[in-house]
């Protein structure tokens, strides 16, 4: 298992990522093809994202590659935290692919990403999730996750905040 940044290299492994995910929202977010008429523009507008162009924060981008060279998650670390970050998004955003869930890819992922957040000097990360988003919550608490207060968000949707302090 291993961590790659998104590359020309992994267009077609992604766009099968795109299917095989199918109809469900892309999470991350940044990872989301459609909207983009080539690879290209999809590279570029994420090189943007990863700069911190306006409204974004700088950010860090991977695919989760199992011994097949296949990507089975995808994860977006953000750099800093904005109010919308604060209490909604977290520093880390993370998916795994449907037919490889439950398999423990994503606590093994957050704690690669975790040594990532070292390196980038971010002592305290706050992840979150939705309230009845209950594999979520497990795969922050299995990495040492402290519960923090609540937000709820305009549409009513409760998020569940916590953080992971960086030894
Ligand atoms: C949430 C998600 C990342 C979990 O990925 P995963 O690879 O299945 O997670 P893991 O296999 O590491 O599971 C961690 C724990 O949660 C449990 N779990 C995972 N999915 C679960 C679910 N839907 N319901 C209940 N428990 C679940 C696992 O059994 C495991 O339990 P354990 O620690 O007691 O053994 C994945 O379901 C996903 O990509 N969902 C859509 C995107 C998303 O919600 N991302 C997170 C945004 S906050």
């Amino acid at each position: 298992m291993r961590l790659v940044k998104p590359s020309l290299e992994w267009k077609q492994q992604h766009e099968n990522f795109m299917v095989k995910w199918g109809s469900d929202r892309m999470v991350p977010s940044s990872m989301d093809l459609s909207g983009f008429d080539t690879y290209e523009e999809f590279l570029f507008a994420l090189d943007l994202r990863a700069k911190g162009e306006h409204p974004w924060v700088p950010s860090s981008h991977y695919f989760l590659i199992d011994g097949k060279d296949q990507i089975i998650g995808m994860v977006d670390i953000r750099h800093e935290l904005n109010e919308f970050l604060r209490n909604i998004g977290g520093h880390i955003g993370y998916g795994i692919l449907p037919s490889e869930r439950k398999k423990g890819y994503a606590t093994y992922l957050l704690k690669e990403v975790l040594t990532k957040c070292k390196e980038l000097q971010i002592d305290q990360v706050l992840i979150t999730c939705d309230e009845d988003n209950i594999g979520s919550a497990k795969v922050i608490m299995n990495n040492g996750g402290i519960e923090d207060d609540l937000f709820i968000t305009e549409e009513g949707v409760m998020k569940r905040r916590f953080w992971i302090s960086i030894k």
